[in-house]
């Protein structure tokens, strides 16, 4: 049983069609067992959520769903967007503010604010990046992943004594926030994220993409 509670989040990014997520579902589900500290999600693009929820929920798998991004807007006149109220029965997690949001389609951190409001009014928790302590974490945020720029897809992590200084500063400025760690994480170093007194869990996207790597991080808890 692990000591304390636990988060490790897939994020597929821009990448596996409906079927390639639910074969990744139909290796990695089998081999999760139920345990109250450690949470999984999954967030796979918008268009493989509700087959990918489905399966969850027929085949009884202990990992839960989420979206990689929320419209600001609530439903209405917003085309392209995808409203929280729309998600809530699919997602219980949405991905917000990450790096490569911000830096391809100009996301702001009040847009960022804004979609969190969205996802609290829908039962959606927020889950927002920030990319060191200065980044602002916006009211009713209490789930946030540092991920510095330079760490992400590079193979170069920070190192989990960084990571966790930041994660640190985080949870001094901003009371009770649970703090994740993001940027190039695999089954290496996982456990030594984790191992920090301020860090509790990581978001993972390229060794979440091949899920046998998926579970000998998992496993390696
Ligand atoms: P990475 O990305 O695991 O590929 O470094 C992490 C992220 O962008 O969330």
């Amino acid at each position: 049983m692990l000591k304390k509670e636990l988060w490790i989040i897939a994020n597929f990014k821009s990448q596996k069609n409906i079927t390639q997520a639910l074969d990744w579902l139909s290796v990695v589900g089998p081999k999760l067992h139920k345990n109250e500290n450690l949470k999984i999600v999954v967030c796979p693009v918008f268009t493989d959520l509700s087959e990918v929820k489905k399966e969850v929920l027929t085949s009884g798998y202990p990992i839960m769903v989420g979206s990689q991004d929320i419209s600001p807007f609530p439903e209405g006149a917003y085309t392209g967007e995808e409203a929280a109220s729309i998600l809530k029965n699919i997602v219980d997690l949405a991905i917000l503010g990450h790096s490569e949001r911000r830096k391809n389609f100009g996301e702001t951190d009040e847009q960022i604010a804004e979609k969190v409001k969205q996802a609290k009014q829908s039962d959606i928790i927020p889950l927002v990046c920030v990319q060191g302590s200065d980044t602002p974490v916006p009211e009713g945020a209490d789930l946030v992943a540092y991920e510095p720029v330079w760490a992400i897809g590079t193979g170069e992590a920070d190192t989990p004594a960084d990571a966790n200084e930041v994660a640190g500063k985080l949870k001094g400025k901003y009371p009770g926030v649970t703090v994740l760690y993001g940027g190039s994480v695999d089954e290496g170093n996982v456990k030594a994220f984790v191992g920090q007194e301020n860090i509790n869990g990581c978001l993972i996207a390229t060794a979440s993409l091949d899920p046998e790597q998926f579970l000998k991080i998992i496993n390696s808890l």
